[in-house]
């Protein structure tokens, strides 16, 4: 037996789109394929402006940009993240400074944020790890007492929702990911998201080569040419062909996911008896069950929970090492305080397989688990 950590699945729909840009010869960005994968998650998002990117990494660059962030500025972003929040903060100059996540979701602290404030910061980017939602409103509230832009990172968090309201839809701008490893795919593939209807045409711009192209192809203009900062931000249509079969079938996979986090979270209740500490999600938010996690007692045993794991054919996985303890975080960064919550999870948490048709090798992941960590 060999149960993966993630396995992601593509039905006839897939193929039938792809085959479908590939026979149009038509395989450039902008193309029918993004425009409706672009239509699809506008309508989810309160008709926010949506642009589909060549990643995540990709959408919070553009957001960056986006928000004016420039040298001698601060952007304060959780400790407990993914390389590329450190690095797009840097790609402008900027300098990111690591707070703490909070114990029971791992989310931005909002304590931590707060202390991190200086005259210096322009933004804050939160990220709604696991697909549970950050302090949405606590987190606005800091944000603009102080204003500063939010640059939400939803690279998790497509189909989260809290008090009914999606993910993506809380900062200036933000950002999803169709990484391999995320619940919807395109292998790799992102959405940079606006909120704010006054950054939607530079959004365009920097888009595309940072260009005034869009004004052009409407005929507003007669040609096109650099007019700012930007980049190759775009996905092919391609991508998108596999990205629009994913969407159409967003909200099944995401039922899907839940209902295999919350037999996890059912069946390792008993754990806790064992110092084994589950997710702890606040009430009015709905993840859309990206990850399942849960932080082992010690460091220790979640190498050896990993390698027996390993030795039955099943693969856990550890997540983030956090960015203040990297050399990139040491040379580029700084950190506001002591970071202790998320120095702690990093070392004792563990992700648990979880996609769509798991079916009955969920049964042999969470026996498995009992027999382990029962202690
Ligand atoms: C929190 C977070 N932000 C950003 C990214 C980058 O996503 P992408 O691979 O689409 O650039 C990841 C990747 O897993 C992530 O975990």
């Amino acid at each position: 037996m060999r149960v993966p950590f993630n396995r992601p699945k593509f039905a006839a729909r897939e193929t039938e789109y792809v085959l479908s840009v590939l026979r149009s010869g038509k395989l450039r960005a902008g193309g029918d394929f993004t425009q409706k994968c672009q239509d699809l998650i506008a309508s989810r998002l309160n008709n926010a402006t949506v642009l589909i990117t060549n990643s995540a990494t990709s959408a919070l660059d553009m957001s960056l940009i986006l928000c004016d962030v420039g040298p001698e500025d601060e952007v304060i972003v959780p400790t407990f993240t993914f390389v590329s929040c450190g690095n797009s903060i840097l790609s402008c100059g900027a300098t990111p400074v690591f707070v703490d996540v909070e114990p029971d979701t791992l989310n931005i602290d909002l304590v931590s944020a707060a202390s991190a404030i200086t005259p210096r910061t322009k933004a804050i980017m939160p990220v709604h790890y696991a697909g549970s939602c950050y302090a949405v409103t606590g987190l606005r509230e800091l944000a603009d007492k102080h204003r500063i832009r939010i640059i939400e990172d939803a690279s998790h968090a497509i189909a989260s929702k809290v008090n009914g309201k999606e993910a993506g839809t809380f900062g200036e701008t933000g950002a999803f990911s169709f990484h391999h490893s995320k619940n919807i795919t395109c292998g790799e593939g992102g959405a940079l998201i606006v909120n704010d209807d006054r950054l939607t045409d530079r959004a365009g711009v920097i888009h595309k080569y940072g260009t005034d192209y869009h004004a052009f192809r409407s005929g507003k203009k007669s040609h096109y040419e650099w007019t700012d900062r930007g980049s190759s931000f775009m996905a092919s249509d391609l991508t998108a062909a596999v990205l629009l079969a994913q969407l159409e079938r967003l909200d099944e996979i995401s039922n899907e996911r839940r209902a295999t986090w919350n037999r996890y979270h059912d069946a390792f209740e008993v754990l806790e008896r064992s110092g084994v500490t589950r997710p702890n999600y606040c009430t009015g938010s709905q993840h859309n069950g990206h990850i399942y996690y849960l932080l082992l007692p010690t460091a220790a045993d979640r190498t050896a929970f990993i390698a027996a794991m390993a030795s039955r054919g099943i693969e856990v996985t550890s997540h983030y090492v956090p960015l203040d303890l990297t050399p990139g975080g040491r040379k580029f960064g700084r950190s506001a305080g002591e970071l202790p919550v998320a120095h702690s999870a990093a070392e004792r948490l563990v992700r648990f397989p979880i996609w769509e048709g798991i079916g009955s090798l969920q049964d042999a992941v969470i026996e498995a688990t009992l027999a382990e960590l029962s202690f």
